[in-house]
């Protein structure tokens, strides 16, 4: 599951007419043709990185994100579950040191993490619930994940959505909580057919789930969708949003 056949912009750009897209964009076929950055674009395969925030290496959480990562893999989109591991050392202490260094200080797993990001296409953040939020390790990895990055594109237009698992409650809450972070940072939000979650303490209850099972597999329809239009797009040219300058009004003035 680590590695699929990679589905190219090529194949994207056939399964979706972006030469139809070209010419409703007034890109004529031989200009469309002469894109520069085209044989880049046709070369590189698509990837999503599904991250696991569980204490759990193989739970199920990791058991949520294999369902999606299936049905990516159908669609011939590279994926990787990345297990954050049991080593996170603790929150955002506010230090800066990300502002100078481009990185968090603390050795853990989120600098890997973000290296990884810097080449992926789209992202599932999965966590299972801990009294009604993301673990706290999850917590803490999001948070530093995107504070270190604050500034640069790394996450910036690419599509994400959570997966949260629990044993009874607290799934919406966990959810909400996930769900912040991609507005903010510019990253469109991908839907399902509910909300993502699936039911169990073992792995084996939540191959039970099979509800929650389908919403993993919608998720990654609906992910693969979004992916092949943004391509397309791209090999259309259709421009990407473009960015003020930050504007900063804090609510105290002085
Ligand atoms: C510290 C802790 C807190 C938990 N809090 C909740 C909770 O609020 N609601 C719930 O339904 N399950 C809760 N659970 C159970 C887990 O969310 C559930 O077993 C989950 O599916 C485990 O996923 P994993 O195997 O990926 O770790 C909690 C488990 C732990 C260890």
């Amino acid at each position: 599951m680590e590695k699929a056949d990679a589905m190219s912009r090529r194949d994207a750009l056939k399964m979706l007419g972006a030469v139809a897209i070209g010419s409703a964009l007034g890109i004529k076929g031989a200009q469309a043709a002469e894109i520069p950055s085209r044989k880049q674009e046709e070369k590189k395969a698509m990837k999503v990185i599904l991250v696991n925030g569980s204490p759990h290496k193989k739970g199920c959480t990791f058991t949520a994100l294999s369902e999606v990562a299936a049905t990516l893999n159908k669609h011939k989109i590279e994926t990787e579950i990345f297990w954050i591991g049991n080593d996170i050392q603790g929150g955002c202490i506010a230090c800066d040191f990300c502002r100078k260094n481009a990185r968090c200080f603390r050795p853990d797993s989120v600098n890997s993490f973000v290296e990884k990001a810097k080449l992926s296409d789209g992202f599932i953040f999965g966590s299972p619930v801990h009294y009604a939020a993301p673990s706290g390790s999850m917590l803490s990895f999001m948070i530093r994940a995107f504070f270190s990055t604050g500034g640069s594109d790394v996450f910036t237009n690419k599509p994400a959505a959570s997966v949260v698992s629990c044993r009874r409650a607290g799934s919406t809450g966990a959810l909400d909580t996930m769900n912040k972070f991609y507005p903010i940072n510019g990253m469109p939000m991908v839907p399902s057919q509910y909300w993502n979650m699936v039911h169990g303490n073992r792995p084996e209850e939540v191959r039970q789930d099979l509800e929650g099972l389908q919403i993993m597999r919608t998720l990654a329809e609906k992910m693969a969708w979004m992916l092949q239009n943004i391509a397309a797009g791209r090999l259309a040219q259709l421009p990407a949003p473009t960015k003020e300058a930050p504007v900063r009004t804090n609510f105290i003035r002085s």
